[in-house]
């Protein structure tokens, strides 16, 4: 589907790596281009006409994402570096505020490391206590995440869906039971706002943090969305130009209101507008025409592999189009250099989720990551490609 839209895949590359970041569509690489070739300005601060074309163009995008998420106003997006500042600046912005000593904060052994160390910090910080959801077959059920919750918790932080096993957590019954109980619930939606339909308000979700580049868009770009009121508690990590209204040499600050408060000093331009673009490619196909495509092409993969018994699938049952696998008796980093050597690019190792191995007993895995522009034939040819894997040791040593 689309590939001609995306000039890398002239190459001869098959790329399954789409969960550590996704192919550039044109439009988006003209995006950036037209920005930097025909209209550079700083955003919010110029009275010509480049100035306030970067301004309409990168507020554009606010209301883009607004209706990607279906939020309820402009002002609970922010853009920030990426998931992972998104989700520091949700810790050490609001809850190092907001939690104290002894609350407590729920997670899974299989969160991203972005969604486990901030919390850890803030745990040496303030003395909050992180515990671990316990996973059922690698996933979380809602029994479980009821029987973790006692009455110091405050706080359930998740991805969406996860970047090691691919799994789709059960995020609307777990915002129910936040949302009745008067906890706050933060997603990670790395994974999750690129592949499937995300809406904040039906999902409850208090707090989503999101990458461009995973999909579509360009790197260095993300959004941290917050409810309005909580959003109003965060305080910024960062201050400098373009949040403030005014200061005095003797220390009275005034910051603006939001989402310019939490945009301090010159933000990623062409990144926000390259998002924009990215967006717009991605409702012009559809998130559920997506979802669906890929869902096929990862039950196809699991056809042709049942009769390659060498090929261990470890997540055969999840949802998400992700696929995580070794060859027995091969360290997963050997198989990807193998698949390298067929231009087949996957990822191998833990995947960020290091605490995962605790859980899964094994310590590394590669994975394999959809999107819509893979075919059958790459599987087909990644199929014949394990099937013949006799000669690995020739080929990676
Ligand atoms: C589930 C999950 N969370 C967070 C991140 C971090 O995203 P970024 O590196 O774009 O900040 C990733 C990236 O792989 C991810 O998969």
């Amino acid at each position: 589907m689309y590939r001609e839209d995306f000039p890398i895949l002239n190459n001869d590359l098959i790329y399954f790596d789409n969960g550590a970041t996704t192919l550039k569509p044109q439009k988006v690489i003209d995006a950036v281009v037209d920005y930097y070739s025909n209209y550079t300005a700083n955003a919010h601060r110029g009275d010509y006409d480049n100035s306030l074309k970067v301004d309409m163009k990168y507020e554009e995008v606010r209301t883009k994402v607004k209706n990607l998420i279906n939020c309820d106003s402009e002002k609970e997006i922010i853009f920030t570096s990426g998931t992972t500042d998104s989700l520091n600046r949700i810790v050490f912005g609001y809850m190092k505020h907001y939690l104290h000593a002894g609350d407590e904060v729920l997670i899974t052994k299989a969160e991203h490391a972005s969604n486990v160390l901030p919390w850890l910090e803030l745990e040496k910080e303030i003395g909050i206590k992180v515990k671990y959801i316990p996973l059922e077959n690698h996933l979380v059920t809602i029994e479980n995440v009821k029987n973790s919750i006692t009455e110091k918790t405050k706080v359930i932080s998740l991805a969406h869906i996860t970047n090691v096993l691919g799994d789709v957590r059960p995020v609307l019954e777990i915002g129910k039971l936040c949302r009745d109980r008067h906890i706050l619930f933060v997603v990670d939606g790395a994974q999750s706002v690129p592949h499937i339909k995300v809406d904040v308000k039906q999902l409850n979700i208090d707090f989503l943090a999101f990458s461009a580049h995973k999909m579509l868009g360009p790197t260095g770009v993300g959004v941290l969305y917050g409810r309005y009121e909580l959003l109003e508690q965060l305080q910024p990590t960062i201050v400098g130009g373009g949040m403030n209204s005014s200061f005095t040499s003797t220390g009275e600050v005034e910051y603006k209101s939001l989402p310019s408060r939490l945009e301090a000093g010159t933000p990623n331009i062409a990144g926000v507008i390259g998002m924009g673009a990215a967006i717009d490619y991605l409702m012009s196909i559809g998130i559920d025409t997506i979802t669906e495509y890929e869902r096929h092409l990862k039950h196809y993969f699991l056809e042709k592999v049942k009769d390659i018994p060498k090929v261990i699938v470890y997540n055969q049952d999840v949802e998400g189009g992700l696929i995580a696998f070794n060859i027995d008796g091969v360290f997963s980093q050997d198989t990807a250099v193998y698949l390298n050597h067929y231009h087949i690019c996957v990822r191998a190792g833990n995947h960020c989720a290091k605490i995962l191995k605790e859980d899964l007993l094994v310590k590394n895995t590669c994975r394999i990551s959809f999107y819509f522009y893979n075919t059958e034939e790459e599987i087909d040819k990644l199929i014949e490609v394990l099937r013949n894997s006799e000669d690995i040791f020739k080929i990676v040593l």
